[in-house]
């Protein structure tokens, strides 16, 4: 793993921003695996006045989101297709058609969920998957649990997740209870993790995922296996890695 501890979110969102354009200008036609959420938001932001500024072009890209609630269209302001188009996708000249989001509407998860997968393989994996990570160490929305969910799934998303969103919703009672996400199978099937933190509140998330005890009661420990795999944190969500003497490149 290549760690980056940045001086802040805006930093960190740079760099973020930083490895993703480098992958597409190296290849053109890559195939990005999306996150959304407030840690990709300023990533995003840069993305966006670098095609402006005509330095990135995304029109060969190919895009699969990592979840989606279940119970939200495309049209609430809240689900992550929304999130895609009014961050990403409506101001750069990625070809609509050429983007994925998980169905949230979907009335057969299960053939959904499968065909998502056969999807994803028939596109050779993704070339770079973005991730956050939840304060109990969920990455896209695989929750600890007992054992790691290969396919993507629907999950029932964990109490302290729903308490973590809620900040999004009007009520707590307003935030999905499931979703469905991209399984560990296809973000460890990625050729490139970048995988991204800021605040205080995910140091222990940032410090299990990358030296604690590869478990599925931290599902971003499991990176640790991944060869390819560069971490950007600000220095709240890295201030725990010193002094277990993780090395850091900058
Ligand atoms: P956040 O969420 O980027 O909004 O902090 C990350 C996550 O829960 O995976």
């Amino acid at each position: 793993m290549r760690i980056f501890v940045e001086k802040d979110y805006d930093a960190m969102s740079r760099r973020m921003a930083q490895v993703i354009a480098a992958e597409i200008v190296h290849n053109p036609a890559c195939v990005l695996g999306l996150a959304t959420g407030s840690t990709p938001e300023g990533a995003y932001k840069y993305l966006v006045d670098w095609y402006k500024q005509g330095c990135l072009s995304f029109k060969d890209v190919l895009s699969v989101n990592l979840d989606e609630y279940v119970g939200l269209a495309p049209t609430h302001d809240q689900s992550y297709r929304y999130f895609m188009q009014s961050n990403l996708f409506n101001h750069v000249d990625i070809i609509p058609e050429n983007t994925r989001v998980p169905d949230g509407l979907t009335k057969d998860p299960k053939t959904f969920c499968a065909e998502y997968d056969a999807y994803i393989h028939s596109l050779g994996y993704v070339d770079l998957q973005l991730l956050g990570i939840g304060r109990n160490g969920h990455i896209g929305f695989n929750e600890p649990g007992d054992s790691f969910v290969k396919e993507t799934h629907v999950v029932d998303l964990a109490e302290s997740t729903i308490d973590a969103n809620a900040r999004f919703f009007a009520t707590r009672d307003d935030v999905p209870k499931q979703a469905i996400s991209m399984g560990i199978g296809a973000i460890m099937g990625a050729k490139k993790v970048l995988l991204a933190a800021s605040g205080e509140e995910k140091a222990g998330a940032i410090l299990n995922s990358i030296c604690g005890t590869i478990t599925p009661h931290c599902p971003g420990s499991i990176l640790q296996l991944h060869p390819n795999v560069v971490v950007v944190v600000d220095e709240a969500a890295g201030s725990r890695l010193k002094s277990a003497g993780v090395s850091i490149c900058g």
